[in-house]
């Protein structure tokens, strides 16, 4: 198994386990198992899964931070489940990347994704980051439906992940951007910040176009979702 270095440190807290979650139910089916690849998926995905994983990690602690700043309970929860989401996706993936080797492209992949993350988790405006993550999750509900359909197959265990993993992402739209209506994000704003992250995302998964085409992800798809959508 490949040790891999975490992007952001973990959460204070532990997530809650929910044996009828779709990704625990996931795990615990997958888990024992060692999944198949061919060395060039490997490699493809090597180089793309830190971009994913360290988004995950990323959005643990910022919507753990702003489940503790908030002061409406109702909202609170409804971070906090989106916390404990990101918090099964890190593990998901973790263990998915531990069975792929740890190469050079991937410390590169993961330097350029922290740095994509931790600009976003420095922004100090919380109706902006809302508004950013709200469109960010939108792509990545984007990326994840193009790469559950990669040459792996839909009944490859990464595919079925990447679809789960699809389904909690266009829930966490949904609550993140009512986080942002809440801090008194206009709609002006929303598509702005939007377009704005969108296209640093774009920026950041073009140098890794190549993973994309390896495993035959169309890359035009994600340009068209994620840039013009
Ligand atoms: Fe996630
Ligand atoms: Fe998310």
């Amino acid at each position: 198994m490949t040790q891999i270095p975490r992007c952001f440190n973990p959460p204070r807290k532990t997530r809650p386990r929910q044996s009828d979650h779709p990704i625990e139910r996931w795990l615990a089916e997958f888990g024992p198992m060692h999944l198949e690849f061919s060395d060039p998926q490997a490699e493809a995905l090597a180089e793309l899964m830190p971009l994913l994983s360290c988004g995950e990690q990323s959005a643990q602690l910022v919507f753990q931070q702003a489940a503790d700043e908030s002061a409406d309970q109702q909202s609170q929860l409804a971070l906090n489940e989106v916390e404990f989401d990101e918090a099964r996706h890190d593990i998901a993936l973790t263990w998915v990347q531990e069975q792929l080797p740890w190469l050079k492209v991937s410390r590169q992949a993961q330097r350029r994704a922290q740095v994509f993350y931790a600009r976003l988790g420095r922004i100090e405006e919380a109706q902006q980051q809302f508004a950013r993550i709200a469109s960010l999750d939108a792509s990545v509900t984007q990326i994840m439906k193009a790469m559950r359909g990669s040459e792996l197959g839909s009944q490859h265990p990464f595919s079925i992940l990447c679809n789960l993993i699809m389904r909690d992402e266009a829930k966490h739209v949904y609550v993140a951007r009512h986080q942002a209506q809440r801090l008194n994000a206009s709609a002006e704003l929303l598509h702005e910040q939007g377009q704005l992250i969108r296209q640093q995302l774009w920026q950041m998964l073009a140098h890794h176009g190549h993973a994309f085409e390896a495993l035959g992800v169309d890359l035009d798809t994600i340009h068209n979702k994620v840039v013009n959508s």
